[in-house]
This record gives structure tokens, C-alpha cells and sequence, in this order.
């Protein structure tokens, strides 16, 4: 989990409860992320995972964006930022970390947003890395497993933060977590980890049951004691003024499932397909939100099983998921 929730205490926290964790990876240099790999080896830790966010540019018309831009300006005003960044497409500095896994391998590396080159997962496979791949259809699942992916992370809808969704503002499909691992288990000669809206040991039971060999969790974390999730958003996952989650593409021009605020109930109709290039223009008004402990306009991201997460250490919360 990118962005904070995901600190390298967590990671051991959950190593050490007998679970398989990642460093998130995603908006962080190459050199922080060997940093945080390094802090989990030196707490004793061998088995543990990096996440990646695999360039997949999805571009913005220059007049959409600067029409979006416009229509925050309300909002960057009374957080007193200016919401007026160029254009910013980057790769989130995908060949450093490529080059640094592959020098110094951890022991599994998964992707998201994509499906990285045959090239890069052949590399990071030689160096030792088992390789995962987000994906949330049939057709995705396919392209990973000819691509040489070692196992699939099969997201439901149902999921917190992004969609792994590799397609340009693109949907993922609103289906049950089962039915989706049981559509993708048919024909996958690979092992699946399911993933999206698992809030209880029952939940983990149905995704095992409808052909998962693991379950992942996210939301479900968030509120952990180990977590660096924020002050505004752990007391928004238990504020009862939010009361659903909504996909929406108001934050970051890529679907994401987040609480529904202010800023989703205002924006959301209007917001463009431009990754990552709206994420860039919110972000300086997302910080100064979270500085501020304006709920209302931070992205609060959450699966559909928010309400189930629990102020906890991480380890008793996953004990509390096994059937
Ligand atoms: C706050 C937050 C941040 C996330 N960041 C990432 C990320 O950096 N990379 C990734 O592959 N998935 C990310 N996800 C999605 C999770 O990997 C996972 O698919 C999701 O949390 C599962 O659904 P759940 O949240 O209902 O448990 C994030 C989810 C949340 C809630």
C-alpha cells in the first residue's frame, strides 16, 4: 500500500506472524525503496515482498487537464495551494528499481497498472524473484501467464486504492471476488492470491474455495497499529459521515475505490482518464488536505470492507482472517 500505510514495520510485523508482506514501492525512489528493504533484512526478515507500479501512461489532452485543473480551484483555494502543475507523465523511476531488484533480489516482486516487458520479468526471475501480477479479468490473466509471470493477484472490484485495471480508464468489472477467481482458475495454470473487499475469515474461506491457493489484504490493515496510515484517514474509516465507497477517477485519473467525500461527490462526474498526470495536479492539494486534517478533500482510500478493520497489531488481525 503506496503513499503510507505500508512501512517496513508493518512488513515485519507480518513476516514475523508467518505471512508473506510487500514493501510498496509505488511513488518512492529507487534508492527509499532499497532503504526499506534494507530495514527488513536488518529486523531479521528473508521472505518478504516489493510492489511495483509498472509504467502504463494513460495521456491526458492538454485542454481536458487545464479544464479539470480549473474546476479544483475552489478547493485548492480554501487549502490555500495552487493546483497549476504541468503536465507530469513520469515512470515512477520504473529501470532504477527494475536494475536494483535484479542486482540485489528480494524474494517475490509484484506488479500493478500493467504488465511489465517478458525482458524485465525474465530479469528479475534470473536474479531469483518469484514474479506476481495484479490482474482483475480473464484477458489479463492470460497476457501475464504468457508473459511468464509465476502467479496472479486476481483483484476484485470490491477492492481499496487503485484498480490494478491495465487498460486506460477502464472499469474493473463489478463482480463478486469468487465468481472473478473462479472465472480465472478455469483455464490458469498459475497459482492465484484474491484480493479485494476480504474483511473476514469467511471471506477468506470463499476465495479459497473458489480456486485461490492465498488471499492478500489491504483495507483490512490500514487502521493496524504497525500501519503509517494518516491521523485523518484512520479517523475517517470509523467517522460515521462516510458511509459507502465509490470507484472514482476525481484523484488520480485511474480508477480507485476510496470513502466518498466532498471531493468525489464534487469531482468524480467530471474527472478525466489522465494517469499519472492527475495525480501529480491533486497531489500538492492531497498533502495540504492531510496537513490540514481535511477529510473531505484527502483521497481516502478504502475497500468495501472498510468497516470491518480494526485498530490492532497486524498480526492478530490476519489471525483473525484465517477460517
Ligand atoms: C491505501 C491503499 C493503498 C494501496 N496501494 C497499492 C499499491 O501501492 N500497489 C498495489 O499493487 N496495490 C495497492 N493497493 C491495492 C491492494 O494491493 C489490494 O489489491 C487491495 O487492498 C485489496 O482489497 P482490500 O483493500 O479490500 O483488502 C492499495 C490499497 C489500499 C487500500
Amino acid at each position: 500500500m503506496a503513499g503510507g500505510p505500508t512501512t517496513s514495520e508493518l512488513v515485519v510485523a507480518a513476516a514475523r506472524a508467518g505471512h508473506v508482506a510487500q514493501l510498496a514501492a509505488g511513488y518512492r525512489s529507487a534508492e527509499a525503496m532499497v532503504d526499506e528493504i534494507a530495514a527488513v533484512r536488518a529486523a531479521g526478515v528473508e521472505v518478504f515482498g516489493v510492489n511495483l507500479f509498472v509504467p502504463n501512461v494513460h495521456p491526458i489532452a492538454p485542454d481536458d487537464y487545464a479544464a479539470y485543473a480549473r474546476s479544483l480551484a475552489g478547493d485548492a483555494e480554501r487549502l490555500g495551494v495552487a493546483v497549476d502543475a504541468p503536465v507530469t507523465e513520469d515512470d515512477d523511476a520504473w529501470g532504477e528499481k527494475i536494475s536494483a531488484l535484479a542486482v540485489d533480489p528480494v524474494p517475490l516482486v509484484s506488479f500493478t497498472f500493467g504488465l511489465p516487458d517478458a525482458a524485465d520479468i525474465a530479469r528479475l526471475r534470473a536474479a531469483g524473484a518469484l514474479t506476481a501480477q495484479t490482474v482483475t479479468s480473464r484477458d489479463e490473466a492470460r497476457a501475464a501467464e504468457a508473459a511468464g509471470i509465476d502467479l496472479l493477484v486476481v483483484q476484485g472490484a470490491a477492492a481499496g486504492g487503485h484498480s490494478g485495471v491495465w487498460a486506460a480508464g477502464a472499469r474493473p468489472a463489478e463482480r463478486p471476488l469468487p465468481a472473478l477467481v473462479a472465472e480465472i482458475a478455469v483455464d490458469a495454470p498459475l497459482p492465484i492470491v484474491a484480493a479485494g473487499g476480504v474483511a473476514s475469515a469467511s471471506d477468506v474461506a470463499a476465495a479459497l474455495a473458489a480456486g485461490a491457493q492465498a488471499v492478500a489484504v489491504g483495507t483490512a490493515l490500514l487502521r493496524a497499529t504497525e500501519s503509517g496510515t494518516s491521523p485523518t484517514h484512520r479517523a475517517a474509516l470509523v467517522d460515521p459521515r462516510f458511509r459507502e465507497t465509490a470507484l472514482t477517477r476525481a484523484f488520480t485519473g485511474r480508477y480507485a475505490r476510496a470513502l466518498v467525500n466532498h471531493f468525489v461527490a464534487a469531482h468524480d462526474a467530471v474527472a478525466p482518464i489522465g494517469y499519472p498526470a492527475i495525480h501529480h495536479l491533486t497531489r500538492p492539494l492531497r498533502a495540504a488536505a492531510s496537513a490540514a486534517g481535511d477529510a473531505e478533500r484527502l483521497h481516502l482510500w478504502a475497500g468495501r470492507g472498510w468497516r470491518a478493520a480494526r485498530e490492532a497489531p497486524v498480526g492478530e488481525i490476519l489471525a483473525s482472517l484465517i477460517p
